[in-house]
């Protein structure tokens, strides 16, 4: 599913957007793009409002989780669950770099708030 053009997805940046009515948050970090989904495991907060680091994490804002990029583990507490990842890929739509975003490509899960 087509949701931002790669363009408006700034490096080091994240953006919260829907894929199949769930939220999910797209992040730059260089040539690469993730997306996870837009919930902290541990109190439901956005992660699109964390900061992205340029080793391929987002910093949960409110207590400071890192989560990978790639795998959806956090790195330290209080959040232990991993988030949903979903498969990424850019496409060419009508010769605009565009961003899809697929399915979750890991096991849903829920809160440990
Ligand atoms: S809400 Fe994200 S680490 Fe607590």
């Amino acid at each position: 599913m087509p949701v931002c053009p790669l363009a408006e997805l700034s490096d080091l940046s994240a953006r919260a957007v829907r894929v199949d009515g769930e939220p999910v948050c797209v992040v730059r970090v260089g040539d690469a793009v993730y997306a996870v989904r837009d919930v902290c495991t541990h109190a439901e907060v956005a992660l699109s409002d964390g900061t992205v680091e340029s080793d391929g994490t987002i910093s949960c804002w409110l207590h400071g989780s890192r989560f990978d990029l790639s795998t959806g583990e956090p790195d330290e507490p209080p959040a232990w669950e991993p988030v949903a990842t979903y498969a990424t890929r850019i496409t060419d739509a009508d010769g605009v770099p565009t961003v899809e975003v697929s399915r979750r490509s890991n096991q849903e899960t829920g809160t440990s708030a």
